[in-house]
């Protein structure tokens, strides 16, 4: 019997794959032209690191995460999301101190135990940036200038993007206790985990999923009113560049993302196309995360796309079918599989992709082998070939997946020079 994948675990197809790598190749150019480069952390890390890092007291942390113990009891998870392992190596590998403007991105998969439904999985794949060392409103801007590049180019349509500030300390301060104020006159309608957050953290009531507490957070305080100048000045600043950039946005006072690392700006794209699970990207600034996992005081930005909900997206596109091979070579016996190996290794040196028929089957059953692969050309060598010492290249039509810089004429050199090579040729 057949060992199934694992819920909400996926199997990523080779067309599906083909838009994976086109989306990846998309953000790998827009990052070039800002500078970032990449970087690869572990897939796991001590639990620790994100409890610290995401928040105890967030959902992805209390029950979220794929934990389990090493020899010596130490708890370590599969990693639910980038940003907590990114500033982790920045600090452990002494980034931090010798090149604090880091920016750097990375692509990967995450693993968070939710239920799985349309556009959520259990293990799911992020592109994500973060820039460290500045807390200036530009960088804002630019961060999220570059992540609605990447979804511009990946052909992304129907995109929102909203902002907001969430302040810092001392703005939050404030929020908080205006936000258990208000929710404790409707303590009576909360959901059992909401009356817990009230006590270890309040801002998380405002995500809760559960009906009767969205109708009360819909009326709760929002955040803006509470910021301090510097906050207020800096969100004035990054909607400023924003507008300089020509990024189109709308305040959203209501975004407060599910992670307690968030410090002023923090932002969402979503899309129409999508029903529920419609955010495609998230991020904000993090301005105490360095710090509090250890490093010296260095503020971040950065932001993580949800790779399989642009997939989804993204149009498709020719090249992403099943086309593989430019030639396939067709040998009728023994004799002409050794011309066509050498002739298959000398095509692939100049870069082209052929495919070599195996398992002696009929030329017409090969022949629908090389029309499924895109063939453009192909090349049946048999006897009559090798003794004649030349071949006819088949063009199998314009539409087809052609050999750079390859013509039907270099083919049939290229035919000569395997059969001299191999020795068949008397
Ligand atoms: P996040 O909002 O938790 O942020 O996740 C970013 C994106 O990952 C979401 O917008 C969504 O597209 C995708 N995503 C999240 N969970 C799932 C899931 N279960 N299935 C499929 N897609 C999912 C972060 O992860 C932060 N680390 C972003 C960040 C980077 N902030 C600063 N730097």
């Amino acid at each position: 019997m057949l060992v199934k994948a694992i819920t909400g675990f996926q199997d990523i197809l080779p067309d599906r794959a083909a838009r994976f790598a086109r989306l990846e190749k998309t953000a790998r150019d827009v990052f070039a032209r800002y500078a970032y480069r990449e970087i690869r952390v572990p897939e796991m890390e001590y639990t620790e690191l994100f409890a610290r890092g995401i928040g105890q007291t967030t959902d992805i942390v209390e029950k979220e995460m794929f934990t389990l113990q090493d020899s010596k009891g130490r708890a370590m998870s599969l990693r639910p999301e980038g940003t907590a392992g990114v500033v982790r190596a920045f600090i452990e590998n002494g980034l931090a101190t010798q090149d604090p403007q880091a920016r750097l991105f990375y692509m990967g998969a995450m693993f968070r135990h939710e239920k799985p439904q349309k556009g959520r999985f259990r293990q799911f794949h992020q592109i994500g940036a973060e820039a460290f060392g500045s807390e200036d409103a530009l960088l804002d801007a630019e961060v999220i200038a570059m992540l609605m590049d990447i979804l511009r180019e990946a052909d992304v349509p129907g995109l929102r993007l909203e902002i907001n500030s969430i302040g810092d300390d001392d703005s939050r301060g404030r929020f908080r206790k205006a936000l258990v104020e208000y929710f404790e006159k409707h303590r009576d309608r909360l959901c059992k985990d909401c009356l817990r957050r009230l006590d270890t953290n309040p801002m998380r009531l405002l995500d809760c999923k559960v009906e009767s507490c969205i109708g009360i957070v819909r009326s709760a305080p929002t955040i803006l009113p509470f910021l301090n100048d510097d906050c207020a000045a800096h969100f004035d600043s990054v909607q400023n560049y924003l507008r300089a950039f020509g990024v189109e946005f709308f305040v959203n006072e209501r975004i407060v993302r599910g992670l307690d690392y968030y410090t002023r700006t923090a932002f969402e794209v979503t899309t129409d196309r999508l029903g529920a699970q419609n955010a495609v990207a998230g991020g904000g600034r993090y301005d105490g995360l360095v710090e509090s996992l250890g490093g010296p005081k260095v503020p971040g930005i950065g932001f993580a796309i949800g790779m399989e909900r642009v997939v989804e997206l993204m149009a498709e596109r020719d090249e992403d079918a099943a086309q593989t091979a430019s030639i396939m070579l067709v040998p009728m016996d023994e004799n002409a599989r050794r011309v066509c190996v050498r002739l298959a290794a000398a095509i692939r040196a100049r870069g082209a992709s052929c495919l070599v028929g195996v398992d002696g089957r009929s030329v017409k059953a090969q022949m629908k082998k090389a029309d499924r692969a895109g063939a453009r050309f192909a090349l049946v060598i048999g006897e009559k070939e090798l003794e004649e010492k030349r071949v006819d290249v088949k063009d199998m039509g314009e539409n087809r997946l052609a050999p750079d810089g390859i013509t039907p004429e270099d083919l049939a050199e290229m035919f000569a020079g395997a059969m001299a090579e191999s020795g068949s040729a008397s």
